[in-house]
C-alpha cells in the first residue's frame, strides 16, 4: 500500500512541484467549485498510478491543483463510491495520496437526503459527527502502523475549531446552515421509506452515499476534517416523494454559491 501511495505522490509531485495544504473532494453536483480555484495543474485520475476510476454522472473525475485564497491545495473532482464496487481501500487511496502530498486539512462535500424534519432542500448542513456502521470500514484489514494506529479515536472526527469558524463566516454573510449528523448507506439505491425512517430513529439528520469512509481515513492519519451536506432532497417527508439523480444534481448546483463562499472563506482563515 505504501509503495502504491509513494507511486501516485511521486507521479503527482513530477508534474506540480508545490506542496498544498488543504485537500478539498467535492460530491455530486458540487464540481463547479473548481472553477474558483487559480488551477495549475489538472491530472485526470486514469493518469495517476494505482489511482481508481470515477464512473458516475456529474464527477468528471480528475485532481485539480492550484491555489485558492492564497492557499496551495489539491482538490478532488469526482470522488469514489463504494456502490460502484469499489473496495472501500480503493476509495480511500486518493486521500492517503492527499495526505502524502502534504495536506494538514481536508475539506469534504456531498449531496444528501435530508432526514431531519425542519431540513429543507438546498439546506447546507454542518456535518458535526458521523454514523459509518452500515458501509464496510477502511481499516479493515492489516494496519499499517505508518498511517496510523490499529484503533483510532474518532471522538472528534469533525474538527470542532473549523465547525465554528465556518459558523462564524455564515452568519457574517446571512448564510442559514444547519448542523448534524451525517448517516452513511452504500446505495445506489435512494433509500425506502421505512429506511429514511430507520436513519431518522437512529439519530441521523442526513444521508448519504459517501465522505464517511474518507473521513474514517483522514482521522487515522491525524488530519482535521471538515464536511458539508447540500441537502437535495426530503423523502423523510411524504410518501409520494420520487426522488431522481438528476433532482440531486440540480439541487446541489443551487446550493453551489453558499458552499463555495463557506470553504473559500474557510481556507482563507487557516
Ligand atoms: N439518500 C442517499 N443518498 C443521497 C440522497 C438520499 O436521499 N440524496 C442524495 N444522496
Amino acid at each position: 500500500m505504501i509503495s502504491k501511495i509513494n507511486e501516485a505522490v511521486a507521479f503527482i509531485q513530477s508534474k506540480y512541484s508545490e506542496t498544498p495544504v488543504v485537500g478539498i473532494v467535492l460530491g455530486s453536483g458540487l464540481g463547479s467549485f473548481t472553477s474558483e480555484i487559480k488551477i495549475e495543474q489538472e491530472i485526470h485520475y486514469s493518469e495517476i498510478p494505482h489511482f481508481p476510476v470515477s464512473t458516475v454522472e456529474g464527477h468528471s473525475g480528475k485532481l485539480i491543483l492550484g491555489e485558492l485564497s492564497g492557499k496551495k491545495v489539491v482538490a478532488m473532482a469526482g470522488r469514489f463510491h463504494y456502490y460502484e464496487g469499489y473496495a472501500a481501500q480503493d476509495i480511500v487511496f486518493p486521500i492517503r495520496v492527499m495526505k502524502y502530498l502534504g495536506i494538514s486539512t481536508l475539506l469534504l462535500s456531498n449531496a444528501a437526503g435530508g432526514v431531519n424534519r425542519s431540513y429543507k432542500v438546498g439546506d447546507i448542513m454542518i456535518i458535526k459527527d458521523h454514523i459509518s456502521q452500515f458501509t464496510p470500514n477502511p481499516l479493515i484489514g492489516k494496519n499499517e502502523k505508518e498511517f496510523g494506529p490499529r484503533f483510532p479515536d474518532m471522538s472528534e472526527a469533525y474538527n470542532k475549531k473549523l465547525i465554528a469558524k465556518a459558523k462564524e463566516i455564515a452568519k457574517a454573510k446571512g448564510i442559514d446552515v444547519k448542523e448534524g449528523v451525517y448517516l452513511a448507506v452504500t446505495g445506489p439505491t435512494f433509500e425506502t421509506h421505512a429506511e429514511y425512517r430507520m436513519v431518522e430513529a437512529l439519530g441521523g439528520d442526513a444521508v448519504g452515499m459517501s465522505t464517511v469512509q474518507e473521513v474514517i481515513i483522514a482521522n487515522h492519519m491525524k488530519v482535521p476534517c471538515f464536511a458539508m451536506s447540500v441537502i437535495t432532497d426530503v423523502g423523510i417527508r411524504d410518501d409520494d416523494n420520487v426522488i431522481t439523480h438528476e433532482e440531486v444534481l440540480e439541487a446541489a448546483k443551487q446550493a453551489e454559491p453558499k458552499l463555495s463562499h463557506l470553504f473559500k472563506e474557510l481556507v482563507a482563515s487557516l
